[in-house]
């Protein structure tokens, strides 16, 4: 077992959990968009960062192991700030229309953006904008609310 501390709270997890996973066991809520349990790990949205005492870096909690002796803040000022420019970045290109989307009160992005107050991004620019694609039966895509999350290709995969 390994042994570490979340939020003050001292926790034992089996060797080979991942932090995410001991945050969880810890009560802790971690944000996450690029994660899925059932697909492989991308680590790429940096959603699910935490602080750990003594590492130059936050840490992406899906992708790090939950080594023993780590000391871990899971909404440190430097974490939330973090959390923020990452959501305004998503903002900056993508259409902000929630009360037409059909995904409106059912959707990771807009809970985030509520939790850690992000209204408007200071990013926004003149992005690219995508059409509609709308190829088979069963999926419509529109690129202009894609996160870049990459589960579709994992799926995929
Ligand atoms: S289109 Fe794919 S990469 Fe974009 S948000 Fe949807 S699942 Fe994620
Ligand atoms: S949820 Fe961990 S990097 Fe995306």
């Amino acid at each position: 077992m390994n042994t570490l501390t979340i939020n003050g709270k001292e926790i034992q997890v089996p060797k080979g959990t991942m932090l995410l996973d001991a945050c969880k066991m810890a009560g802790a809520d971690i944000p996450t968009l690029c994660y899925d349990p059932d697909l492989r790990l991308a680590g790429s949205c940096r959603m699910c960062v935490v602080e750990a005492k003594g590492r130059p870096n936050l840490m992406a909690a899906c992708v790090s192991p939950a080594d023993n002796g780590l000391v871990i803040e899971t909404e440190s000022p430097d974490v939330v700030e973090s959390r923020k420019v990452i959501l305004e970045l998503l903002l900056a290109r993508h259409k902000l229309t929630c009360h037409t989307c059909e995904k409106d009160g059912d959707c990771k992005l807009q809970d985030y953006c509520y939790r850690y107050g992000v209204t408007e991004s200071r990013y926004m620019g003149q992005g690219p904008h995508f059409t509609k694609e709308d190829p088979n039966p069963f999926i419509m895509r529109d690129y202009d609310k894609c996160i870049m999350c990459t589960r579709c290709v994992r799926v995929c995969d």
